[in-house]
């Protein structure tokens, strides 16, 4: 059977006050019609058409060609949104989901058990409704005696005795293709918003003798529908929780759900933890039997298995396996660090590739580098890679030795095994094997610090005798 979807985004969403387009506001680090074009890849619909209004470049922008685009320049109603994808489908044959853009919980299992019922009954409209105590806002769902559904009445034309109604209308449906657009025809603006309603379509369809199903889910989380920014914090609460309940299942440990969020791209191998305060971002993969955090940010960033991260931040970096990091360590954009590397404390690490086995373990700066194996930058080593005009690429040869509180002037080069001694200041190349001392030699003078503390503590007594 033929799955359509349309996808209502044109709503100006004024209530966010924002120059943001509505459905591009993210949850959990993925915008809104983000997460509903994802579900309805997951269900493999064979068409997605996405009603837009002017100015929505942005979404046209962000979803590619993953979807079809409507424009609907005005915008009068769900109703008449839904209608300008008729020259796209209203002659195919099937179902059309049509589901709202800024509706990021909806869950493609609950959409999968609505083709189901759907079929099941031969309907030709199923609707995803939810219950609450007081669903102020939403259409009310209303049932005859025999509990069929025989219509949707919007909030502001609810008489008091409808506004009691907990079920409410969650926005996603279910329809044959070609009675929804036969149903849409018939629809008008009579209404306390003069707006076009593609829930009059329900009232329509019934009296037209056929058949609507109402699938009530147990999640009223799935409806919720971001119209500001209350609602914005309030979804991405409730989409971090799944997330993280999500990974639990597939076998990470969380020390603190409560204080970890983790975006919807992000990949996280079994037995690992993570700890207190860690947020993970973008496209970052985590492998398995890894320590992160607590208290570490990673933003599209790759870490192999078993390594450990504490209380730093990286973005787009890749740490190897066994590697450590941290705590207090700054990973910078094309930080590449082999495995069982060391990058200790107060470290920061830019556009360079650090091989297995070594070491960074103290307040250090590495940038542009390529860095060997088996290396171990002392405490305070530098690489002084910027000249005020230009960036410089400095290399340091595998098992190489540099001293604590060494500079390296790029553009240089340490051969292997090298040894650069403590305090040097490298503006030449190193040759393997070769020892590189560039400091004053330092001269003892012995009895000089005794003589010198008695000509100032005189000269100190002098001033008082004055
Ligand atoms: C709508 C439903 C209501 C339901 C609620 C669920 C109607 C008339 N009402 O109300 O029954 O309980 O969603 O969240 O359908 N849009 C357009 N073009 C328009 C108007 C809206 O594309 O001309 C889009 C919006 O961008 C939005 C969606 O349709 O993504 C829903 O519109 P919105 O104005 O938010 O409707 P609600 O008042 O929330
Ligand atoms: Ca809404």
């Amino acid at each position: 059977m033929q799955i359509n979807s349309i996808v209502l985004a044109a709503g100006k969403g004024k209530r966010m006050k924002s120059k943001l387009y509505k459905v591009l506001h993210p949850v959990c680090g993925k915008p809104m019609v983000g997460h509903v074009v994802d579900m309805l890849e997951g269900l493999n619909c064979s068409r997605k058409v996405v009603v837009v209004g002017h100015g929505a470049e942005a979404v046209q922008q962000y979803l590619g060609d993953r979807a079809e685009f409507v424009l609907q320049a005005e915008q009068l109603g769900t109703g008449h949104a839904v209608l300008q994808a008729a020259d796209l489908l209203a002659d195919s044959e099937g179902v059309t989901l049509v589901v709202c853009g800024d509706t990021p919980l909806v869950r493609e299992e609950s959409l999968r058990k609505m083709l189901q019922l759907h079929e099941e009954k031969g309907a030709a409209a199923t609707i995803l409704t939810a219950e609450l105590p007081n669903p102020f806002g939403y259409g009310r769902i209303v049932r005859n005696q025999a509990a069929d559904v025989i219509a949707i009445v919007e909030q502001k034309d609810c008489t008091p005795e409808q506004a009691a109604v907990k079920e409410f209308n969650t926005g996603t449906f279910v329809f044959d293709n070609r009675k929804l657009f036969s149903a849409l025809r018939r629809v008008t603006n009579s209404n306390n918003q003069n707006e076009y309603y593609l829930t009059d379509v329900i009232g329509i369809l019934r009296a037209d003798g056929e058949k609507i199903v109402g699938y009530l889910t147990d999640d009223a989380d799935e409806s919720i529908g971001v119209n500001d920014r209350v609602a914005l914090a309030d979804a991405e609460g409730k989409m971090r929780a799944r997330i993280n309940r999500e990974h639990m299942l597939n076998g990470v440990t969380f020390e603190d759900p409560s204080s970890t969020y983790i975006e919807a791209g992000v990949m996280i191998g079994a037995d690992t933890r993570i700890m207190a305060g860690t947020m993970l971002r973008g496209k970052t993969v985590i492998g398995e039997e890894c320590v992160i955090g607590p208290n570490a940010e990673l933003t599209d960033t790759t870490v192999a298995d078993r390594a450990t991260v504490k209380h730093s931040v990286l973005l787009e970096a890749s740490v190897g396996s066994g590697t450590s990091v941290g705590p207090f360590a700054y990973l910078r954009p094309g930080a590449k660090l082999g495995e069982d590397v060391k990058v200790g404390d107060f470290v920061e690490v830019k556009n360079a590739t650090i091989g297995n086995g070594s070491k960074v373990s103290h307040l250090s700066y590495v940038g542009d580098a390529v860095i060997g194996e088996n290396v171990n930058m002392g405490c305070g080593s530098i690489t002084v890679n910027y000249d005020g005009f230009n960036k410089h690429v400095t290399e340091v040869g595998d098992n190489a030795f540099v001293g604590s509180n060494v500079n390296l002037i790029a553009p240089v080069k340490i051969g292997k095994g090298a040894f650069v001694v403590a305090g040097s200041t490298i503006t030449k190349d190193v040759d393997d094997d070769t020892m590189a001392v560039a400091r004053e030699r330092q001269v003892n003078k012995p009895g000089y610090a005794a003589r010198l503390r008695g000509r100032l503590e005189s000269k100190k007594n002098a001033g008082k005798n004055e």
